[in-house]
């Protein structure tokens, strides 16, 4: 979670107009439990704390809390008290790099958007001072995940068989078999005169003036193996040569997924990572040719000149996404250069800590990408009470940020109003004097690792196979002699008429050689899966 460790010495950009707001129809509806929540036209507003924290107020017990939305996670934690909660007396921890989300877990009537749930499960967190970030000081009391019910730790504590531990969004969707299970939200940028976005999210309807994303092509969620479901992240493929660099250029990387096709990436849509984490050649492609280009060790990451516009986009489906050129070199974090000015940083980090060892994902989009997305993620079958949203999970977005209108932007906001994108000082260098970025001793043994462990339904298959075929042969060797002794008893039945049967035993090694294999694999999930969730929040 290295990117709290920037927002703690993060300042406020004073001087820029805050964006301004064109979807705000301020109707404040009525919830369930008579508590007013922020509604705008069937959306809840979600709040932005420096660009890296993105809000939105749930009601729990009765009482309204701001949790930090979290799409990369599954479980529900709030600090403080919860009136009219009930103590399971279950506890669990939940692992963050800014500390632990410990303690007992609870449940209480929740309300989000104007949909109740009774007796939500969540963990409450009493004491949070073991975080190494003030939460409160940043606007929020706990954190939502909105990530696949499969990675809901709060749910298999409670081991429930009913469907009451699950996470927030599947009890939501359970509410209703016919609802189409599906969240979209929008994140707003601070710092941009020129944005039009409101921060909001909604369940089962788009936001008004942006409905076309239901026309936009329905891109599959990458599953992950049953095994490691508990690894399973809102996950989608690029398309081939999905990343174009600044120089307008694909940027050529492979896959550390093994099933990904040729030339395409696993990218997470991750609401609560504040800088995206790329492959490390993608983020010295995008960062190591710019003049002046830095890598600052204490952060592990690039940094730049505040001034200089970079262009790079995404592609899934056919459809290009630019990123904002303020998204891509951030002024956000206050860093310095190794002479002490003012620069900025290089918002694509080379994935490290989040790595995925098991081979399950290439890329991290976290918040840098997404204010440049309307994004709906469909649950599909991942809530087993429908009976109308019954097909494969899926994801589908609308570009939202225009080139041109950037390009604007970004001449006002880091150059003054005076476009010198085409000075000399601009230039990219030839790619072959680009820079590149240290890599660690512990990171190529990941490398290595990973080119192994990411097999595992390979060689998991490989041994069963091998191991089915030891018991096709012993049971065909067994019968062969059987068959023989049949044919000699027959004979022998001429005289004597008694045959002996032997029993079968060869089925019994089935349990016995298969658990060793279940338990191996499914302890190394849960120690990525820590890694993971603990670079996160
Ligand atoms: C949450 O509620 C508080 C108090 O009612 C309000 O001040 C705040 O703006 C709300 N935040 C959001 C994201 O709606
Ligand atoms: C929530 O509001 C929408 C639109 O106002 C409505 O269609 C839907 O039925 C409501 N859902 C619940 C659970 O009240
Ligand atoms: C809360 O946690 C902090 C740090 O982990 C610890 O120093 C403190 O004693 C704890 N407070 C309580 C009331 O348990
Ligand atoms: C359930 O969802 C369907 C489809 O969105 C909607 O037509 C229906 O009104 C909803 N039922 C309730 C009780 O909210
Ligand atoms: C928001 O701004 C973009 C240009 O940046 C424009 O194309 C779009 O129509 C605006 N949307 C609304 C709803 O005003
Ligand atoms: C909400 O959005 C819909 C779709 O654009 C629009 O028809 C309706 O008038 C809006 N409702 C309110 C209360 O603004
Ligand atoms: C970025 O794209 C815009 C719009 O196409 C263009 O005007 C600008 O020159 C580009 N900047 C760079 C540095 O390539």
């Amino acid at each position: 979670m290295r990117f709290l460790a920037l927002v703690l010495f993060a300042t406020y950009v004073h001087g820029f107009k805050l964006p301004f707001e064109v979807h705000v129809v301020s109707n404040q509806r009525r919830d369930v439990t008579g508590q007013s929540v922020n509604v705008n036209n069937g959306s809840v507003r979600i709040t932005n704390t420096l660009n890296s924290v993105y809000i939105s107020n749930i009601t729990l017990g009765g009482q309204s809390i701001p949790v930090m939305l979290d799409t990369g996670s599954s479980d529900l934690w709030v600090t403080g008290t919860v009136p009219n909660s009930v103590d399971t007396k279950k506890s669990t921890k939940l692992e963050y790099a800014v500390g632990e989300a410990a303690g007992d877990i609870f449940t209480a009537d929740l309300t989000f958007d104007n949909y109740t749930v009774k007796s939500q499960a969540f963990l409450l967190v009493a004491n949070a001072s073991g975080f190494s970030t003030n939460i409160v000081a940043q606007g929020y009391n706990g954190l939502m995940g909105l990530g696949p019910n499969t990675g809901s730790l709060v749910r298999k504590e409670l081991d429930a068989k009913d469907s009451a531990g699950d996470a927030v969004m599947n009890r939501i969707f359970e509410l209703n078999q016919t609802s189409q299970n599906y969240i979209t939200f929008m994140l707003d940028r601070r710092g941009d005169p020129g944005s039009n976005i409101t921060g909001q999210i909604t369940i089962s309807e788009v936001v008004a003036g942006y409905e076309s994303i239901l026309q936009q092509p329905k891109l599959s969620v990458v599953t992950v193996p049953d095994l490691t479901d508990e690894d399973q992240h809102w996950q989608i493929y690029t398309d081939k040569n999905g990343v174009i660099g600044p120089d307008g250029q694909p940027i050529v990387t492979e896959s550390i997924v093994p099933k990904s096709p040729d030339g395409q990436l696993v990218a997470v849509f991750d609401s609560g990572y504040t800088l995206p984490q790329v492959p490390r050649a993608m983020s010295d492609a995008i960062y190591g040719r710019v003049q002046g280009a830095e890598w600052n060790v204490a952060n592990a990451v690039w940094t730049v000149p505040c001034t200089q516009m970079l262009n790079i986009s995404f592609v899934f489906g056919g459809t290009t996404f630019p990123i904002h050129p303020l998204d891509t070199v951030s002024s956000d974090f206050g860093l310095t250069d190794s002479n002490g000015n003012p620069v900025c940083a290089g918002v694509f980090q080379p994935i490290t800590s989040a790595f995925s060892l098991l081979g399950e994902y290439d890329i991290i989009l976290g918040m840098g990408f997404l204010r440049n997305t309307y994004t709906l993620i469909d649950f599909a079958n991942f809530v087993s009470t429908s009976t109308t949203d019954t097909g494969k999970p899926f994801v589908q977005m609308l570009p939202v940020t225009n080139v041109q209108s950037a390009h604007t932007d970004f001449v006002n906001v880091r150059m003054n109003g005076v476009d010198s994108t085409g000075a000399a000082s601009q230039a990219l260098v030839p790619a072959s004097e680009g820079q590149s970025s240290p890599v660690s001793k512990e990171e190529k043994e990941k490398l290595l690792a990973a080119k192994v462990l990411s097999r595992w339904p390979y060689i998991l298959m490989g041994s069963l196979v091998l191991f089915f075929a030891l018991v096709g042969f012993c049971i065909w060797r067994f019968c062969c002699r059987r068959r023989c002794a049949a044919r000699k008893a027959a004979k022998a039945k001429k005289m004597q008429s008694n045959v002996q049967m032997e029993p079968i035993g060869s089925y019994k090694a089935l349990d016995d050689v298969n658990s060793p294999y279940m338990s191996s694999y499914a302890s190394h999930s849960d120690v990525f899966s820590d890694k993971y969730k603990s670079n996160h929040v």
